[in-house]
Formats: structure tokens, sequence, C-alpha cells
């Protein structure tokens, strides 16, 4: 990649590795469970993640909505946060296929939506209600800067699902960032869920793919879920092997990202006119504003003449990841440092 993309994780290309071993993969039909890739990737999945069985699908949103619909009948609801992926950037999947009612909650911070709230947001045996079927958690919080949220609070969650007969789910679409930053194995992040969902295609480079995680009789149902909603892949192995590098060898280094991000946080800080936001434990997200005197586009395009992609404006996400190497922050932000200065000069003059 020459281009420093700062837009997402999701921009990562599959490393020399992975290419290699797609283009030796061994491969069959998916559908009809033929695939040795696709299962020995399912397999390692499962057992990473301390679960019975796991599911191959195309994309963490399609296991999201997968996971919700296999768990909820039409006419259930799912308490969740209102920045929750699922809810805000899946247009609430469940809801718009299968007639699942969302209850959103404030979230804080630290990424934790309040443990009252949930229990508050449970509804009562009444027909006037819907039927409060499944929690969603999500690790790392995406809405709250990508923050990870403890093994601790993700069980105390849990406790009240089980105590109140709902299900519990993790999007954990960068949870071994998570578990990276918390110094914990992925296992203890999963643990109290009855579903899990991982992504393969962010901070881990491989070219897509997510696993729903899960007890066998529950992946057994999903199986059907994915298949309507046009998910059951063939020789989906090729890019399963690119899936299995991904779990096998990128998870060790996601805490390179962090420390990339730290970089980035602390230089940008120091240029005047930006404002860098806090977050309450740092993972590979960075979020920053430029002064509203600055005019966004000329910003974005004067980063890009220097082969910096940014995206948003004037509030900005920027994202470290495999292709973000410390020279690479360190260019971001003398880059970024002269182009504010160039701009807010002309603007001072302007106003002269
Ligand atoms: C927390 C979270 N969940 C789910 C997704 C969905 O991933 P995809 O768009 O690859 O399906 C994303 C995407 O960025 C995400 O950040």
């Amino acid at each position: 990649m020459n281009t420093i993309d700062l837009r997402s994780d999701t921009v990562t290309h599959p490393t020399p590795a992975m290419r290699e071993a797609m283009a030796n993969a061994l491969v069959g039909d998916d559908v009809y469970g033929d695939d040795p890739t696709v299962n020995e990737l399912q397999a390692y999945a499962a057992d990473l993640l301390g679960k019975e069985a796991a599911l191959y699908m195309p994309t963490a949103t399609m296991s999201n909505t997968a996971a919700a619909l296999t768990h909820c009948r039409r006419g259930d609801e799912i308490i969740l946060s209102k920045k929750a992926h699922m809810f805000v950037f899946e247009q609430s999947g469940a809801a718009q296929l299968g007639g699942v009612s969302m209850y959103p909650l404030d979230i804080r911070f630290d990424g934790t939506m309040s443990l009252s709230e949930i229990e508050g947001a449970i509804r009562g045996d009444d027909p006037h209600f819907p039927r409060t079927a499944l929690i969603c958690l999500e690790n790392t919080v995406h809405g709250a800067g990508a923050t990870p949220i403890t093994a601790e609070y993700t069980q105390q969650v849990g406790e009240i699902a089980r105590r109140r007969g709902l299900k519990l789910h993790l999007d954990g679409a960068r949870l071994f960032n998570a578990a990276a930053a918390l110094k914990v194995q992925p296992r203890e992040l999963a643990a109290p869920a009855d579903s899990v969902q991982i992504c393969l295609s962010k901070g881990l480079c491989a070219p897509l793919g997510s696993l729903l995680v899960g007890s066998r009789e529950f992946i057994a149902r999903a199986l059907r879920t994915r298949k309507v909603l046009g998910g059951g892949m063939r020789q989906a192995g090729i890019v399963a092997a690119a899936g299995l590098i991904a779990l096998r060898d990128m998870r060790e280094r996601l805490a390179e990202d962090h420390r990339t991000a730290a970089q980035l946080a602390e230089g940008l800080a120091t240029i005047e006119g930006i404002t860098v936001e806090p977050v309450h434990l740092r993972t590979n997200f960075v979020l920053f504003s430029i002064p509203p005197s600055v005019n966004v586009r000329e910003f974005v395009e004067a980063m890009k003449a220097r082969n910096v992609i940014l995206r948003g404006g004037p509030r900005f996400r920027a994202v470290t990841h495999y292709w973000i190497t410390p020279e690479r922050v360190q260019y971001t932000i003398d880059a970024m440092r002269e182009v504010l200065a160039q701009q807010m000069g002309q603007t001072a003059g302007v106003h002269q």
C-alpha cells in the first residue's frame, strides 16, 4: 500500500502470506460442508473463543444480523446501545428483516451501558410490549472511540441476561484489539456471551469474512439463517485460507496498532488548531477535529495530495492498522502540521 489510508482498518490489503495461502487453498463446496479450509477455520475460531462451533460468514454485518435473527422471533426486542454498529450502521437489520424491535440505551465514556438501565429496559410480561429476547454488546466499542470493555463488565451483563431468561450476543468486530489492549485471552471476553461475531477483514487484514461463534445447537440454527440471507458460499476456502492466517498470525501484532494510534494522538495534540478527543482506553482509533475556520474539503484534498487519506471532517476518525508504520505516522503528523499552518495562515490573512 503506497498511500497512508487512515479511513479505517477495513482498508487493509491481504498480506503476501495470505495471497500465497489463497493461491494454494484446498477447497470444496461449503454449502455441502465439503470445504476443508472453511471447516478448519470454523474449528479454529470456535476453539479460540472457547465455544462449541462457528460459522463462516462473508461479512460482520451478516453475522450480526444472522445472530439476531437466530436468537429472536418476530415481536421480540433487542437491548443495545444507541451507538451500536448493529443499530446505527447496519440498517437495524433484524428490525427490517425479522420484525425484531430495538431498545437503544446511552453509552458512557468507558463504552458501557448502565447495568440498571439494562435491567430497566427489560420488558414485563404484558401484551402491550414486545418480548425482550436479546442483549447486544460490542467490543471494542466503536461509538466510544473503539475503547475495550472488560470481561468483568461482560460477565455482569451476562448474569443479567441469564437471570432474566435472555440471550447475550457480542459484536466482536474488533474483539482481538480488546484482548490485546486488556491483555486477556479472547475467550475470557467471549465467555459470558451466547454468541460472538469476530471479523477477519479489519485489523487482521483478511480480504473479507467473519465468524459467528456459539453453541453447536445455535450454530445449526444460524446455518439456516445464513442460507436465507444468501450467505451460503461455495469454494469459500480460497478466502478462508487468508482468514486462518488472520486468526493465527495477525492477532498478536494488534498491540502495534495501538502504539501507532497513541503516537498519532500525541503528535496531533501538539499541532495548533487540532483537538484530539480523549478516549477511556485507546486501541486503534484517534478522533480529532480541525478548527471551524478551516475548509474541510481543502484540508482533505491537501492531505490527499500528500498521500494521506482521511475520512470525515471537521471531526475526523483516523484508524491505524498493519500498513501504518511509526514512520508513516510521523510523516502524517508533519504533513498535517504543514497543511494546517498554511490553511490557518490563509484564513487569518482573509480576516485581516
Ligand atoms: C463494531 C462493528 N461491527 C460490525 C461491523 C460491520 O462490518 P462489515 O461492514 O465489514 O460488515 C463494523 C464495521 O466497521 C464494526 O465496526
